[in-house]
């Protein structure tokens, strides 16, 4: 299935957003619901009380050093 940005792009417009974040398939993430209401919940709260949080562009963010295992390790922020 083809949407518009490239994998590697932040894009939270995505749609249709067939990530496998949470799995796929029998197994597929059974607490999704509620990660994504955690998830809701958090950031909203956060952008509200730092309207301006933007990331910072001289200080890309640094991934963990796995192949097997996708994460942020630093992501530096302004506010
Ligand atoms: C951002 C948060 C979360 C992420 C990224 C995530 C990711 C995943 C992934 C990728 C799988 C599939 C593993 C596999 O195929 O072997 C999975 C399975 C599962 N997750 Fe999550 N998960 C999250 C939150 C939660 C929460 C909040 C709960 C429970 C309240 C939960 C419960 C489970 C369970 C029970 C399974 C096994 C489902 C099965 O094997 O049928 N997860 N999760």
């Amino acid at each position: 299935m083809r949407s518009g940005s490239p994998p590697d792009t932040f894009d939270p417009t995505r749609d249709p957003n067939p990530h496998l974040a949470f799995g796929r398939g029998a197994h597929f993430c059974i607490g999704a619901p509620l990660a994504r209401l955690e998830g809701r919940v958090a950031l909203n709260i956060l952008l509200d009380r730092f309207p301006n949080l933007r990331s910072d562009p001289d200080r890309p963010p640094r991934f963990l050093p796995s192949l097997s295992m996708t994460g942020v390790r630093e992501l530096p922020l302004l506010f």
